[in-house]
């Protein structure tokens, strides 16, 4: 098929390189100028693994490409996907004009019938919107539908996620559109769940305010966890061996960061005020997971006592591993926090750090993890890297003033820290003795 993805960020990206590994001739487009003539060379603007060797393979076969020209893309292509940002704006609610901008702009060129398809999270309703925004501006009558395709892909798995995924979900409105969307993703041989548009739009949502929730449920468990002296880690296996509840996104930690569940939760919370529904359920979650910072931040302080200019090595500065996406990441209120109280940080995480220095540059940018523990007088893990997990800690001690680690991920064993002589706190696990 011919498509085209208007909005080359990260869902743009992927879904449009992938669509091209399947067979597809996809156009990817874009009007940052900039990025478009990097991604033309093959440089990408985003860490994503596999995602640089497929953009570069599928640009070699013809089958990707990249422009700035919408025109060309929605006249080259029966399928159009809307991948723009919809980010928050200061009360919650998703900011739509990149999405409106681009109906608009589909509208002036439609040259004759084609499938608009939101694959950006919007809130429901916004297919409607869409619709009637085309119709309005729409130069000639010419028919088309519209759709709605939400993503459910994680970064760092993204590609994985694109081709592998659990289910497709397609809103529709029509036979045409149904067929065209069945077609287009039948080569992954997957469930395909087919709804109404607003349905759709919801399931997105729904599913990543109920996977948030299921995280603050486990974060809210460990603090009793951690009053009582039981282990987290054995109640989440406890809990997920039973089927309905399922162990994924049942590890306590410091609490979801990330682009999508902040964002999303508060869309969320926002669209049912709108219609008149008090999510409470939500905002709970939300508070928990606020609280679990915090949470993190006074393990610190009763460890050290006094924070100023105590030096404090931090392991990991991105959201969630495999990825230097550094947005809502718990780094930043805590390394925040940390400096304010006069401490003297230094980090290092293997792709993030270009991204944190410029958020904030007074931290010690350091080439590896012993680097950054040195004359430690505390060691924070704040995301779970795989290397991290394969460290070498006789090494990683003789670097430290005190060998003691605060560990917000959960990611050693307790029994094994206390044998090789560290005072290992964790979250919601009984420290050794
Ligand atoms: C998420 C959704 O999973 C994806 O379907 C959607 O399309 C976009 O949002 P992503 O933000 O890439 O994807 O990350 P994800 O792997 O879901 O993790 C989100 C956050 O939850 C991370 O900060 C992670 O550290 C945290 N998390 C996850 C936990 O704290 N505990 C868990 O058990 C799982």
């Amino acid at each position: 098929m011919n498509i085209s993805i208007i909005g080359s960020g990260y869902v743009g990206l992927v879904s449009g390189t992938c669509f091209a590994e399947l067979g597809n001739k996809v156009i990817c487009a874009d009007n940052d100028a900039k990025k478009i003539a990097q991604l033309k060379k093959g440089n990408l603007p985003i860490y994503e693994p596999g995602l640089e060797e497929l953009i570069k393979g599928n640009l070699k076969k013809g089958r990707l490409r990249f422009s700035t020209n919408i025109k060309e893309a929605v006249v080259n292509s029966e399928v159009i996907f809307i991948a723009v940002g919809t980010p928050p704006l200061d009360n919650g609610e998703a900011d739509l004009t990149g999405i409106e901008n681009v109906a608009r702009n589909i509208a002036k060129i439609l040259p004759g019938y084609r499938l608009i398809v939101e694959k950006s999270t919007v809130p429901v309703e916004t297919g409607e919107r869409v619709k009637d925004t085309i119709e309005t501006y729409v130069k000639r009558k010419v028919k088309f539908d519209v759709a709605s395709n939400p993503e459910f892909l994680r970064e760092g798995t993204a590609i994985n996620d694109f081709m592998h995924p659990d289910r497709i979900v397609i809103g529709v409105e029509s036979k045409k559109a149904r067929d065209t969307l069945v077609s287009l993703y039948q080569p992954l041989n997957v469930p395909i769940v087919v709804t109404n548009i607003k349905s759709a739009e919801l399931i997105k949502h729904a599913s990543n305010a109920f996977l948030a929730t299921k995280i603050s449920f486990i974060n809210a468990v460990s603090r009793v966890c951690d009053k009582v002296g039981a282990n987290v880690e054995e109640v989440a296996k406890g809990m997920g061996l039973d089927k309905r509840i399922g162990r994924a996104f049942l590890d306590a930690g410091i609490g979801y960061g990330g682009s999508c569940f902040p964002k999303d939760l508060d869309a969320f919370v926002t669209i049912s005020e709108n219609v008149g529904y008090d999510f409470e359920l939500l905002k709970v979650a939300r508070n928990v997971n606020e609280e679990q910072k915090r949470f993190y931040i006074k393990k610190i302080k009763d460890a050290l006592w006094v924070l100023k200019d105590k030096n404090i090595g931090i392991l990991g500065l991105s959201f969630k591993p495999n990825t230097d996406d550094i947005r809502s990441a718990p780094s930043l209120d805590i390394v925040k926090f940390l400096l304010q109280e006069g401490v003297k940080i230094r980090a290092y995480d293997p792709q993030a750090m270009p991204k944190f220095k410029n958020e904030i540059n007074q931290v010690t940018f350091c080439k590896n993890s012993y680097e950054a523990a040195k004359q430690a007088d505390c060691l924070l893990i704040i995301t779970e890297w795989n290397e991290f997990k394969e460290i070498d800690f006789k090494r990683l001690k003789k670097q430290m003033r005190c060998a003691l680690i605060i560990d917000g991920r959960n990611i050693y064993a307790p029994e094994v820290m206390c044998k090789l002589g560290f005072k290992y706190i964790s979250i919601g696990r009984p420290s050794c003795k």
